[in-house]
């Protein structure tokens, strides 16, 4: 009898195989496996077999139906997705969505580029600094609010006997004296943007954001030189219509330093509800400190030269067809925000 069942599955196989149809695939499953089929037909011999070939016999009935159901089913499958007489070749496939890139990365490429255009070097400088970079060779009193752990982030770290505590870098300024150590001798035309990390969070404030810094040292560098450069960045990247002002501020590094101001987008400068006067803050700037162009191994009698230092995401969000109430959703997984730029 195992005989029987096993080329009774080897005709149902071959059966099954060549069926060109779904009706004649039903067919050849009633004729085998249907009430009188084939294999019932041993089944019901069962009875007379001899007890201890009774169990065997029943095993390969049951194996020899399981292996032909699937298989029924496999050619089923087969039969249908060729057959579906609603596919239309000529439909196009649907276009897996294609993302871009984050609106910061576009904005350091643009920022990058128009500073390339007037001869910048692109730098970047340390995610993780040594307090002598970031504050100590930038002039700035041991006593400085940027100093202590409120604003900056302190590394669990012995500190060094010379270099000081080590931070997460809280201001691209940290680069000026690298450079210089780099450079050697000038001039020196830096463009460093970096990632800089502040215990500060709100909707204007980010504890990692990116400013991009520009230093230029050479010899008779002035603040026509400074102005120039700003005025000539933000009408590239904000748009000709735009202007600057500098008013008097204070940074220990510059000397003299100023806020730069970019004249308002909504009114064109004459005073409205966003801008009360007509002008908003972008960013510092001012007149290289002589103490740091001494720390950075640069005669003062002999350069001079300007920095300014302004947030990537602050700037753009002050382009005039940008409309980016809170600087957090900028970090934020939200895409359906994000990919609208
Ligand atoms: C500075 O960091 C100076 N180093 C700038 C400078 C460079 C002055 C060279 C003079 C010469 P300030 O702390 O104001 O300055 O920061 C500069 C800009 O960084 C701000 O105007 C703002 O655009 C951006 N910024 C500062 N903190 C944050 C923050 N937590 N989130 C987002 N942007 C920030």
């Amino acid at each position: 009898m195992k005989n029987d069942i096993q080329s009774i599955k080897s005709e149902a196989v071959a059966q099954i195989l060549e069926a060109k149809n779904i009706s004649e695939l039903e067919d050849i499953r009633i004729s085998y496996l249907g009430k009188s089929g084939k294999i019932a037909s041993f089944t019901k011999n069962i009875k007379n077999l001899p007890p201890e070939e009774k169990k065997q016999v029943g095993v390969i009935i049951n194996e020899t139906k399981n292996t032909l159901l699937k298989l029924i089913a496999e050619r089923k499958n087969a039969l249908s997705t060729s057959t579906r007489e609603w596919f239309d070749p000529t439909v196009p496939g649907r276009k897996p969505p294609v993302g871009h890139l984050h609106i910061v990365t576009q904005a350091i490429k643009q920022i990058s580029e128009i500073f390339e255009n007037i001869g910048f070097v692109r730098v970047r400088y340390p995610e993780v600094e040594w307090d002598w970079f970031a504050f100590e060779a930038l002039n700035m009193p041991q006593d400085h609010p940027a100093r202590d752990d409120w604003e900056t982030f302190i590394v669990d770290q012995k500190p060094n006997d010379k270099l000081g505590r080590v931070v997460l870098t809280p201001h691209t300024s940290s680069g000026e004296v690298r450079e210089m150590f780099r450079v050697k001798t000038p001039p020196i035309r830096m463009i460093n943007i970096s990632k800089c990390y502040r215990r500060q969070s709100d909707v204007s404030h980010v504890p990692m954001f990116h400013q991009f810094e520009g230093l230029v040292i050479d010899k008779n560098i002035s603040i026509a030189n400074l102005k120039g450069t700003l005025d000539y960045f933000v009408k590239n990247f904000f748009g000709e219509d735009r202007k600057i002002r500098l008013r008097p501020y204070n940074f220990c590094f510059t000397e003299p330093s100023f806020e730069v101001d970019i004249s308002c987008a909504v009114c064109g400068g004459r005073g409205c509800k966003l801008c009360k006067e007509g002008w908003l803050e972008l960013g510092g700037a001012g007149m290289t400190h002589p103490n740091v162009l001494k720390n950075g191994g640069l005669d003062p009698k002999k350069y001079t030269g300007f920095a300014f230092g302004w947030g990537v995401e602050r700037a753009f969000m002050m382009k005039n067809d940008i409309n980016i109430p809170d600087i957090r959703i900028l970090y934020s997984t939200d895409l359906n925000y994000l990919k609208q730029f």
